[in-house]
């Protein structure tokens, strides 16, 4: 069967859709800093608000959400550099001043293993002085909120990673679902895995979402160091 690529662009949109709370915050940490990473950025959602503002490079695994995210920046004249793959395999050669996984993302591509590995890509990308941020939603937020299909056709089942969502679309007579598990996952657990790569989390900034959004946690990571890290203080004292 023949592979409708725009009915796939459309479900990543339907899916992303509708979510705006968290862009003021990621513009502006981008005003801040001069170079930024993307993991995991569809078709641009957050990157294509980031693109004027900060010199942006944008990882996605889908070949054609890469594809679209490309094609949707040249039509705007913004410029991004795309990096295709698997987020949690990235060695680039090169470090940012901000590292974004928004939407999640950290929670969807799978559990501790993919988790550590991503936070250690985080750790080898990210500059001395920079600041990362990871997005973590709360599955039992999602499981309360969407027990009952609303707004866009989104469903939350119970599994024992943590929520499956699901969205439906109704193309002609045909209903399509699309699927993602949300694993459950702490800030202390994203604390944890951060230590273990060196990287230190030095704040978390709680969204507490409205009607139309669901909260999220923002996780802010950096690079160990003294100033930053009250154990490290301590042994350098
Ligand atoms: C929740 S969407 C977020 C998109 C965008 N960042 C946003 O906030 O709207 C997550 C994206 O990550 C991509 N993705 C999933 N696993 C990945 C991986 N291992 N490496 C890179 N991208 C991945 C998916 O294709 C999807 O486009």
């Amino acid at each position: 069967m023949a592979i409708d690529v725009t009915e796939d662009i459309a479900f990543h949109d339907l899916q992303q859709g509708g979510r705006t709370r968290d862009l003021p915050y990621y513009c502006e940490l981008a005003r801040r800093f001069n170079s930024t990473l993307e993991l995991g950025a569809g078709t641009g959602r957050v990157a294509l608000e980031l693109a004027g503002l900060t010199e942006l490079s944008v990882n996605e695994l889908d070949e054609l959400l890469m594809r679209e995210l490309v094609r949707r920046a040249g039509a705007r004249s913004l410029s991004v550099t795309p990096v295709p793959g698997d987020a949690t395999k990235l060695d680039l050669g090169r470090r940012f001043d901000l590292i974004l996984a928004p939407a999640s993302f950290a929670q969807i591509i799978g559990g501790q293993g993919p988790r550590q590995a991503l936070l250690r890509v985080i750790a080898r990308h990210l500059g001395t002085t920079g600041v990362a941020v990871v997005a973590i939603a709360d599955v039992d937020e999602i499981l309360r909120e969407c027990a009952t299909p609303v707004g866009q056709q989104l469903a939350a089942t119970e599994v024992e990673a943590g929520a499956q969502v699901s969205w439906q679309r109704t193309v002609g007579d045909r209903v399509d679902t699309a699927r993602l598990t949300i694993h459950r996952v702490s800030t202390e657990d994203v604390a944890a895995d951060a230590h273990a790569c060196g990287l230190h989390l030095s704040r978390v900034h709680h969204d507490p979402g409205d009607a139309a959004t669901l909260g999220s946690s923002y996780c802010v990571l950096n690079h160990a160091c003294p100033h930053h890290c009250p154990a490290a203080v301590a042994v350098v004292q």
